[in-house]
């Protein structure tokens, strides 16, 4: 189907369009935290088959039967196949209603991904956990996370009324959205990190908070030492870019890029207590879950910034300029 532009729906279902995208990042997170809660509490293989549940069909499995794991496992599938749901609903909706073609693209990709992660999902179970299968998992949950959170903000009308014809021409000349990049990146890192990290069982190798066992540097001969301090390293990384980060967007005078980034400031503070309190509370199922979501929010806020740098530097016109035939509302950001 060929760019129909900017918008083919009217205001109102572009709205909808929008307010559904929101709704789905919001299930995801949520779909996260459920995840995170079956490895935390160690339920991956409370329910030993998949697609089936002890051979019923998922979606009639007694309630009765919800007991101990099987509470996490069996809900997590049930919460991934709504989202699973939505994720159709979406990419069909964008399909119709969407004028670019890259956002009706990037639609489809989500549904691929959603399918990916679910046949990934199985796998976990079906070969017993292991460690590759379980990182990749929670690796692509988070991919998810970011291509909905991106569906969310793109499909948002602010956006859609300030958005770069072209996001490498933006990117080249915006120090914001390069260090958002940066963010994005390290973050990405490290949940991977994390990942790695969660399914070796190296959670505890550092037992101490802010040493490391009892030194700045821990003796870095063992993997699972050296992959968790990794992690903490990297979290130092991650609040100096962020830390320059807000500065920065504090001084470009655009008032919704500083507020966005103070709420990232603030996440990636929460976060980093959230990773102490796992340490110290020796993997509380919550507080490690709760950091497991959190980072979720932590990549997903700094991938906004990036998107919303790119869209604001539009209004400076900086930027290859929108189509004439577009509306005089848009028209009048340049
Ligand atoms: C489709 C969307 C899905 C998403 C976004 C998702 C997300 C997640 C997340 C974030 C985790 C936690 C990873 C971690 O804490 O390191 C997780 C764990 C898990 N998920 Fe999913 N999941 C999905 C579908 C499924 C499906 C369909 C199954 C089917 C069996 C499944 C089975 C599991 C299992 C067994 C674990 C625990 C793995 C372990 O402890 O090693 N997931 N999931
Ligand atoms: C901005 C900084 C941080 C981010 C974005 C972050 C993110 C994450 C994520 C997403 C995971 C889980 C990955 C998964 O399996 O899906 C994780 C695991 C973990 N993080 Fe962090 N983290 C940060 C800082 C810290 C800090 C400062 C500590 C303190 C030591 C820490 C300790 C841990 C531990 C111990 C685990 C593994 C939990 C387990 O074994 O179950 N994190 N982190």
């Amino acid at each position: 189907m060929p760019d129909r532009g900017f918008a083919a729906g009217t205001g109102a279902t572009n709205v909808g369009l929008h307010r559904f995208a929101v709704l789905l990042a919001a299930a995801t997170l949520l779909l996260v935290f459920a995840g995170g809660l079956v490895t935390s509490t160690e339920s991956g293989l409370s329910v030993p088959d998949w697609p089936t549940t002890y051979g019923y069909n998922m979606f009639t499995f007694p309630l009765s039967k919800w007991v101990g794991g099987i509470r996490f496992e069996h809900s997590h599938r049930l919460i991934a196949s709504m989202v699973g749901l939505l994720t159709i609903v979406l990419a069909v909706w964008l399909q119709r209603r969407e004028g670019r073609r890259w956002v009706r693209r990037l639609g489809w990709a989500a549904l691929a991904i959603v399918i990916a992660q679910g046949l990934l999902g199985g796998l976990t179970v079906l070969l017993f956990l292991p460690p590759a299968v379980s990182v990749a998992h929670a690796c692509l949950a988070q991919t998810f996370f970011c291509v909905v959170v991106t569906l969310a903000v793109v499909t948002s009308p602010r956006f859609r009324d300030r958005a770069p014809r072209s996001f490498s021409a933006t990117f080249g000349a915006n120090p914001l959205a390069r260090l958002a990049a940066w963010a994005t990146g390290l973050v990405y890192l490290q949940l991977l990190v994390g990942a790695i990290m969660r399914h070796t069982k190296a959670g505890l190798a550092i037992p101490d908070f802010p040493l490391a066992l009892g030194r700045v540097v821990p003796p870095l001969d063992a993997f699972p030492v050296a992959i968790h301090f990794v992690h903490r390293v990297n979290a130092v990384a991650i609040a100096a870019v962020v830390g320059v980060l807000v500065a920065r967007a504090i001084r470009s005078r655009r008032p919704g890029l500083a507020r966005l980034s103070l709420v990232l400031g603030a996440l990636v503070l929460v976060q980093i207590g959230l990773g102490a309190a796992t340490v110290l509370s020796r993997k509380d199922v919550l507080v490690t879950t709760a950091h497991v979501a959190c980072g979720a929010l932590v990549l997903g806020t700094a991938l906004s910034f990036g998107i919303g740098a790119m869209a604001a530097e539009r209004r400076r016109g900086n930027v290859i300029p929108m189509r004439p035939s577009l509306s005089g509302r848009a028209a009048a950001w340049k």
